[in-house]
């Protein structure tokens, strides 16, 4: 295989649909070995089969990245199968019944921070080891502009907003083993469930749509673009730092009076 990311061993977790398909697919085909992790068994184990079909390589490995006995097995089972590893991205998300503070309900809160901030830190704490024993590596996090700019969701914005610390904390405790740790933060992507929401409200989907520079969302390629370049030695010298993948939205919009 050749490609910017021949015989890295990637674990992407939540691959099974969305962006973290997009990324399975992207790494792939860059020559990246790729396990995707999610807890929707059918979804990823066709992705998988898809990619081997192919030419790629990738195996589907099963596990809730909020139970830490699900994150240790999917270590093991990377490490077992492809000798070390090389590559995380931390994507997998819970976003259902999330609201203002006052709407939100406790036990939503808790899901949302045990996938979203829970998750990324036991799969980090998890291949850290493996990491170290290989030389280095790089950690990719998915946060969100949520986490940057209001942009409504309280546990889901707290939890994002948690991550750019946490991750950015772990660029700077393990830079000297050669692990990079670095954050993206994309705008609104036309995922399967993005849409499936919005289409439930298409004036305000077209008033999103105009905030947004480029006129536009963005497309789960090309947020895959912005991990494989941060995976991969490119972005050698880069971590500890987040990336923005969002059409311009953070810049703001023109004024006119
Ligand atoms: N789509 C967007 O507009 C958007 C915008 C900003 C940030 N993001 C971030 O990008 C990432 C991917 O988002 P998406 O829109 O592709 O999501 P998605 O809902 O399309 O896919 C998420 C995947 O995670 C899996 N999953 C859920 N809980 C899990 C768990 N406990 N363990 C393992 N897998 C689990 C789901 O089965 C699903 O396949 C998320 O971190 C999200 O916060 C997305």
């Amino acid at each position: 295989m050749t490609g910017r990311l021949r015989d890295r061993v990637a674990i992407i977790t939540g691959a099974a649909g969305g962006i973290g398909s997009a990324m399975a697919r992207t790494f792939a085909a860059e020559g990246a070995r790729v396990v995707v992790n999610d807890i929707a068994g059918e979804a990823g184990r066709d992705l998988a089969a898809e990619i081997r079909g192919q030419g790629g390589e990738a195996v589907f490995v099963a596990g809730d990245v909020s139970r830490a006995a699900d994150v240790a097995g999917m270590v093991e089972q990377t490490v077992g199968r492809y000798g070390g590893i090389d590559v995380l991205v931390n994507n997998a998300i819970y976003a259902e019944g999330d609201g203002t503070i006052e709407r939100l309900e406790e036990d939503v809160f808790d899901r949302t921070i045990a996938v979203c901030l829970k998750g990324p830190f036991l799969c980090t704490k998890a291949v850290i080891p493996a990491m170290k024993a290989r030389g280095g590596g790089s950690i990719v996090t998915l946060s969100s502009v949520n986490a940057l700019f209001a942009f409504g969701e309280t546990a889901y914005t707290a939890a994002k907003g948690g991550l750019i610390s946490m991750m950015r904390l772990v660029a700077a405790e393990y830079g000297e083993f050669g692990i990079r740790s670095n954050i993206i933060c994309p705008g609104t992507i036309e995922t399967k469930t993005c849409m499936d929401y919005w289409e439930r409200f298409p004036e305000g989907f077209a008033k999103l749509r105009a905030m947004y520079p480029l006129g536009r969302i963005g497309q789960p390629r090309e947020v895959a673009e912005m991990a494989v370049f941060l995976a991969s030695a490119e972005s050698s010298f880069v971590t500890g730092s987040v990336h923005v993948v969002d059409g311009g939205l953070l810049a703001g919009r023109r004024f006119e009076l």
